[in-house]
């Protein structure tokens, strides 16, 4: 089966490919992406001499080569390509319209035109909004987006759902819960506190830091996403989560506790405007349908995701350096002024 995997440079992405590589069907798999600030190679190095892997640098939103690589054969697109952090989304949300919706809706196009017999656009819970303290999203919740990225993401799903109504394409979207694992970007809460920690900096913790998220490891996500890929029925949506609610203030405390670092690290900021307050998923419809579940208790994910980011100083000091040192320094400097 011939794959074109968008945004497969990223970190849940990379996770997948490799994944999907290790499994015993026969895949070959394209990796589509454009290597924006959060896309990197290294995540796939030891990758770049397996015969049924290919890097192609492109844009989910440049039609001529994404028509290009879609008539080449392929089986399946599995659309991760995007931009992904909430707090960038506030700060500049027309990229994240340009890549999440425009690009998913090229993508579709393309693979509707070269008769592309799968399309999965891996989504987010965050489509759902937020939830009080009682109750679980399941895939019947109305869209409520609350952020631009929650917003565009949902945009391309109803894209990706028209799709299938209009045109009868065999497409899934499938909802996870926050992720945590190896090639993590550091901008994003988990590796930004082991990272942050490492250093002796301070961690940044949003308003009271009792917000709520359902942390899923990526292998168990990017199962899911194999196991949507094989049976998934066509149209269907499907969540995806683990049942492991813990408040940010849980997860900063639990990884300071791991790598034995002083809680007076914990500074609280200024929150994020429009702050989702809990995501909690529903997983039983792929539970009973496709027979996935998560093999990770979280307690030993986090403490098998800590030490990666032990043995992998190199490649988190080179993505923390430059452009992204900058980008931080600056949000983190607003948000001390809002504290
Ligand atoms: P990421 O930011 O780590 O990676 C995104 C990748 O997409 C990067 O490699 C980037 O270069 C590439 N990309 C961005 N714009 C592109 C464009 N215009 N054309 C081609 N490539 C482009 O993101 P991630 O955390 O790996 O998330 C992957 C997908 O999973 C996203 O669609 C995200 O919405 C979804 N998701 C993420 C989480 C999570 O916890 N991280 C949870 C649920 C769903
Ligand atoms: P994040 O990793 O950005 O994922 P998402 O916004 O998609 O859930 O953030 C997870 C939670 O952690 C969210 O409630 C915001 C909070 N947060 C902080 O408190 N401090 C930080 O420095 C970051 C990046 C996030």
């Amino acid at each position: 089966m011939r794959l074109m995997v968008t945004g497969g440079a990223g970190f849940i992405g990379s996770n997948f490919i490799r994944y999907m590589l290790s499994q015993c069907e026969e895949y070959t798999i394209i990796n589509y992406d454009a290597l924006t600030y959060a896309g990197n190679l290294e995540n796939l190095r030891d990758l770049e001499r397996n015969p049924a892997y290919t890097f192609v640098r492109g844009d989910i939103t440049d039609a001529v080569l994404v028509d290009q690589i879609a008539g080449s054969g392929i089986d399946a697109i599995i659309n991760f390509a995007a931009e992904s952090h909430v707090d960038r989304s506030i700060d500049d949300p027309g990229i994240f319209v340009k890549t999440n919706v425009l690009g998913t809706q090229v993508l579709l196009n393309a693979a509707r035109k070269n008769g592309v017999s799968k399309f999965i656009q891996v989504s987010t819970d965050e489509v759902y909004g937020s939830l009080g303290n009682e109750g679980l999203f399941t895939e019947t919740n109305p869209l409520a987006p609350n952020s631009p990225y929650s917003a565009s993401k949902s945009g391309a799903d109803l894209l990706v759902r028209s799709y299938h109504e209009t045109y009868g394409m065999d497409v899934n979207i499938t909802r996870c819960s926050n992720n945590y694992g190896p090639y993590h970007f550091p901008e994003k809460l988990i590796p930004l506190v082991i990272t942050n920690a490492l250093e002796n900096k301070e961690i940044p913790v949003y308003g009271d830091g009792l917000q709520v998220r359902d942390w899923l490891h990526v292998k168990d996500h990017c199962a899911a996403i194999a196991l949507v890929l094989q049976s998934g029925r066509s149209g269907e949506m499907y969540n995806i989560g683990g049942n492991n609610e813990r408040t940010n203030l849980q997860i900063v405390k639990t990884i300071l506790h791991e790598l034995g670092k002083p809680e007076c690290l914990i500074r609280h900021v200024g929150d994020r405007l429009g702050h989702d307050r809990r995501y909690a998923i529903d997983a039983a419809k792929i539970r009973s349908e496709l027979g996935w579940q998560p093999q990770y208790r979280f307690e030993t994910g986090i403490r098998e995701t800590v030490e990666w980011y032990l043995q992998n100083e190199p490649w988190w000091k080179r993505v923390k350096s430059g452009d992204y040192m900058r980008y931080y320094e600056k949000m983190y400097g607003s948000r001390l002024v809002k504290a």
